[in-house]
């Protein structure tokens, strides 16, 4: 007999930015001035992106787009291989993405694919805000959260690190 299943996520929306903590505050102001440096002229979309690392170090990116268009890249991930690239050795405990307008932006699959590595890295959950120009927020506590059934590794070999 078929078996229908379904799943829930959970996410909190804030009014505003000031309902969260100071620490993550600056994160999100962070994501907010990183968009301003976003190259994106193609789109015309500036996104921002901020991670805060467990030394409370606080690493920026942005959008960089290219006229052959899949050569660019989105805020979130520019930021996220910053990040790892610097300091590969400490934690991402939170990421921030900023763009302009009422909506709030929504990371795409490709980006939520690469946070959700990190997070299975480091063993621990990374937490994913995202804000808009009218200082709303949408808050969840895991990648794991946006990415149901992502693709592992071991679906056709083994973990990672295993031979
Ligand atoms: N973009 C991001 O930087 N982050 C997202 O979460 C969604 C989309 C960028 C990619 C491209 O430069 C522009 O927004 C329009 O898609």
């Amino acid at each position: 007999m078929p078996k229908e299943s379904s799943i829930q996520i959970t996410y909190t929306d804030f009014d505003s930015a000031k309902e969260l903590a100071y620490d993550i505050q600056s994160v999100l102001a962070t994501a907010k001035e990183y968009a301003n440096n976003a190259y994106a002229p193609y789109s015309n979309f500036k996104v921002g992106a901020a991670v805060l690392l467990s030394d409370g170090s606080v690493v920026g990116g942005n959008n960089q787009e290219n006229r052959a268009f899949p050569s660019g890249l989105c805020a979130e991930r520019v930021a996220v291989f910053a990040a790892s690239s610097s300091h590969p050795n400490k934690e991402i405990k939170k990421v921030a993405v900023y763009s302009d307008g009422n909506d709030l932006i929504s990371p795409c699959g490709s980006c939520r694919q690469a946070l959700l590595e990190y997070e299975e890295k480091q063993g621990q959950s990374i937490e994913l805000y995202l804000i808009n120009s009218g200082n709303r927020v949408r808050k969840f506590n895991s990648i794991s959260e946006l990415l149901p059934f992502a693709f592992k590794f071991n679906n056709f070999k083994g973990e990672i690190g295993e031979e």
